[in-house]
């Protein structure tokens, strides 16, 4: 009796043991992964000449991008525009921040530029010309897919600050 009490104790400490460890394990590799996807992503944008990017990542550095592309503003991230933008409305954090928050990008670049959002695409002028023509290059299917994304951002932008949450 006494004998088999003891042996039920030791067989609950050993399962909860390994349950415990499994879960460290399955912690331990989803940062190892953030952290290689994030560092290939990088050192690829880097050699795009995208500026204000870490040459090394923290861990935290590492899970925040991973999230950040993992979510509704992925395309934001592995194009490089988070490189110099924000896009807030998705989360996305640049760490340079040297352009404007691409969350209000349809509304703004009318103030800013004195045209559609459309026609900046086309033929951006500015700094954006720069990026086009020397640091991101887009075929014509990346360039429309680009103007849905800033579209979409900016609706979904005006949608969350209807209902109050942004
Ligand atoms: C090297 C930094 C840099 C990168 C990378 C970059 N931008 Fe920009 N962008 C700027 C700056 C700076 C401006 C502000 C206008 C200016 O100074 O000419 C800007 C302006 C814009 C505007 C007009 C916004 C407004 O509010 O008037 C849009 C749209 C835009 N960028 C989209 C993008 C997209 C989409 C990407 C990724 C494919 C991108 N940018 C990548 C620096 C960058």
């Amino acid at each position: 009796m006494r004998n088999g009490r003891i042996n039920r104790m030791t067989w609950a400490i050993v399962v909860a043991g390994l349950a415990l460890g499994a879960a460290f394990c399955a912690r331990e590799d989803k940062s190892a992964l953030a952290m290689k996807r994030s560092t290939e992503l990088i050192e690829g944008l880097r050699k795009h000449q995208i500026p204000g990017l870490p040459k090394v990542l923290t861990q935290a550095q590492a899970d925040d991008v991973e999230k950040m592309r993992s979510g509704e503003g992925g395309w934001f991230v592995e194009k490089g525009c988070f490189g110099c933008h924000h896009v807030t409305v998705y989360g996305v954090k640049s760490f340079a921040a040297i352009g404007p928050d691409l969350s209000l990008a349809q509304e703004d670049v009318e103030k800013r530029f004195g045209k559609k959002l459309e026609e900046f695409w086309k033929a951006p002028v500015g700094t954006m010309m720069i990026v086009r023509t020397q640091l991101i290059k887009m075929t014509p299917e990346e360039e429309a897919e680009a103007l849905v994304k800033l579209r979409k951002a900016y609706a979904d932008h005006q949608a969350a600050k209807a209902a109050g949450t942004k």
